[in-house]
């Protein structure tokens, strides 16, 4: 997939001349202090495909979502977004340019309501231009608003969260408090997708629920998801390919039977104990580069 770091293959460049990848990782690295989180990690997603990013406590799985969504600038490596490179862009600006993240741990802003809370997240396009701005385009700016409270609407039910709309996103249930991240990320239809163990805290049926969304998301709205899970079983399910991490390096990629029945991947993650549909969660034991 990647020769040099930073760079991407010509023959990997020819092979995809006719679409332009959602998103392209190519050489990452990234290392804290004496620990080696990344190291030249490589991935390509195509719109409208969810691939799963599995591997054990440690593997690099968040850094490698930080350094998508900007919060982290890599040591090496680069970042492209519908083929622009976004390697040294902020985290706002790719978002703007459509790529939403979720938290591992849920990052909403508990005093405001639900509601207010999908539609701060569409909230900064609104343009500004202070007072005669605000004149001068009222009509416009009353239809825009109509338009963004019609979407927050349509976001909120598709999530299960129109009963609870007027309340504080912070008194809410966890599972309920990660719909209303999911909500946020989902509602200015993003072109890539990151979510960092979304089903961590659901109920089966808000997982079920959160597995429709995804699914609808990629079908009509043509968004690349990539997702990080420990629940195997969602893994399987939802996803159309798998990346394998192993101490910050990609140890296999492939369709979720392939990455089951794959003997590296089943000797370092998959108990056959339990049928190999289990990833351990154990801490990483490893020494090595860590
Ligand atoms: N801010 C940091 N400072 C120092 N080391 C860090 C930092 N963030 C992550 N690491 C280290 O980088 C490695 C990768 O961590 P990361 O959180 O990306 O793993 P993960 O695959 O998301 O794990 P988990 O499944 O537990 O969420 C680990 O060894 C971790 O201890
Ligand atoms: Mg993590």
């Amino acid at each position: 997939m990647t020769t040099v770091h930073g760079a991407i293959d010509a023959a990997d460049r020819d092979a995809s001349q006719s679409r332009v990848s959602a998103l392209a990782l190519s050489g990452i690295t990234v290392r804290f202090g004496g620990i080696t989180a990344l190291h030249e990690v490589g991935l390509r997603l195509e719109a409208g495909e969810v691939r799963g990013l599995i591997g054990p406590n440690g593997a690099g799985k968040t850094t490698l979502f930080d350094v998508i969504s900007g919060i982290r600038i890599p040591d090496a490596g680069r970042v492209e977004l519908a083929g622009d490179d976004i390697t040294g862009l902020s985290a706002v600006r790719r978002a703007r340019r459509g790529l939403r993240r979720t938290f591992q741990r849920v990052q909403t802003f508990g005093w405001l309501t639900v509601e207010d809370n999908v539609l701060a997240a569409l909230e900064w396009r609104s343009g500004g231009g202070g007072l005669v701005a605000d004149l001068v385009s009222f009509p416009t700016r009353l239809t825009r608003e109509k338009a963004r409270r019609a979407r927050v609407a349509h976001v909120l039910d598709l999530c299960g969260l129109t009963p609870v709309r007027q309340e504080s996103a912070g008194s809410l249930p966890i599972g309920l408090g990660r719909m209303v991240e999911v909500a946020r990320a989902i509602v200015d239809t993003p072109s890539v997708l990151l979510l960092d163990e979304p089903t961590s805290g659901l109920d089966e049926t808000e997982a079920a629920r959160l597995g429709e969304r995804i699914q609808d998301i990629r079908a009509h709205e043509s968004c690349a998801v990539l997702l990080v899970e420990h629940d195997v079983g969602f893994v399987m399910r939802q996803c159309d390919r798998i990346v394998v991490l192993h101490l910050g390096e990609v140890l296999a990629e492939g369709a979720p039977r392939e990455i089951q029945s794959n003997p590296a991947v089943r000797a370092a993650y998959l108990g056959d104990d339990d049928g190999g549909h289990q990833v351990r969660t154990m801490r990483n034991e490893q020494g090595g580069n860590r």
